[in-house]
């Protein structure tokens, strides 16, 4: 496995990219990890742009990739992190995305996610756990075939095979190619 985050700069997906933190995100990620509506089933962070710049800073020659979402006109939606690592198995988080941006941007995130991590890195499972209160992710970790093989007092321990992502990695691509279009349509219907 090659597994030097520092080489990779962008990955470019169908309605999405992604692409490695810098400092300069910091205030971005802060006003997604502050905001009361978005932050409730993640770990707290204080509001703070220099901490959050020294961390990102700090993180920089460690084994993770932490990238930010974008859309195709290179607008800052979200952040989803790779980090982790297990022998072959990765854990991936930090995903959270503007609301108004969730209907172009969410399911296509995850699967970009899955398809460097599986593909490109070469893992062969993930592993993460969820808020037991999140239910709307617990649902679409499920819905996507992640199992839940452990629970503690708060959240649901899954863990998600790259074989059970293969057997219906043509219908993700289905998806995404049906969510450009949907999103195609909206934009012209506003025109
Ligand atoms: C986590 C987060 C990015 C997920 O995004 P979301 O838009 O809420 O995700 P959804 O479960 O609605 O799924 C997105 C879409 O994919 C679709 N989908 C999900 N799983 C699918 C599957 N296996 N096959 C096909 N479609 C699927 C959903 O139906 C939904 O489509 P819709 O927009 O047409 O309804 C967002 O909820 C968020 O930012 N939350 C705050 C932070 C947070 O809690 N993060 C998680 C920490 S573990």
């Amino acid at each position: 496995m090659d597994l030097n985050c520092n080489k990779l700069t962008t990955i470019e997906g169908k309605n999405i990219n992604f692409r490695i933190v810098e400092e300069n995100d910091a205030e971005f990620i802060l006003l997604l990890r502050t905001d009361s509506a978005l932050n409730k089933n993640i770990s707290a962070v204080e509001n703070d742009v220099v901490k959050q710049r020294n961390w990102i800073t700090s993180r920089k020659n460690s084994r993770e990739w932490y990238f930010i979402i974008e859309n195709k006109v290179n607008k800052p939606v979200g952040t989803i992190r790779i980090y982790d690592l297990i022998e072959d198995s990765f854990c991936w988080g930090s995903w959270i995305i503007l609301p108004e941006e969730r209907m172009r941007s969410s399911f296509e995130s995850a699967i970009l996610l899955y398809e460097y991590a599986f593909f490109t890195l070469g893992f062969s499972q993930s592993h993460f756990d969820v808020r037991k209160n999140n239910k709307s992710v617990i649902n679409f970790h499920l819905r996507m075939g992640s199992v839940i093989v452990k629970e503690d007092y708060e959240n649901f321990h899954f863990i998600f095979k790259k074989e059970d992502y293969i057997l219906r990695r043509k219908d993700h691509f289905a998806m995404i190619d049906k969510i450009a279009r949907r999103a195609y349509f909206k934009a012209d219907s506003n025109s």
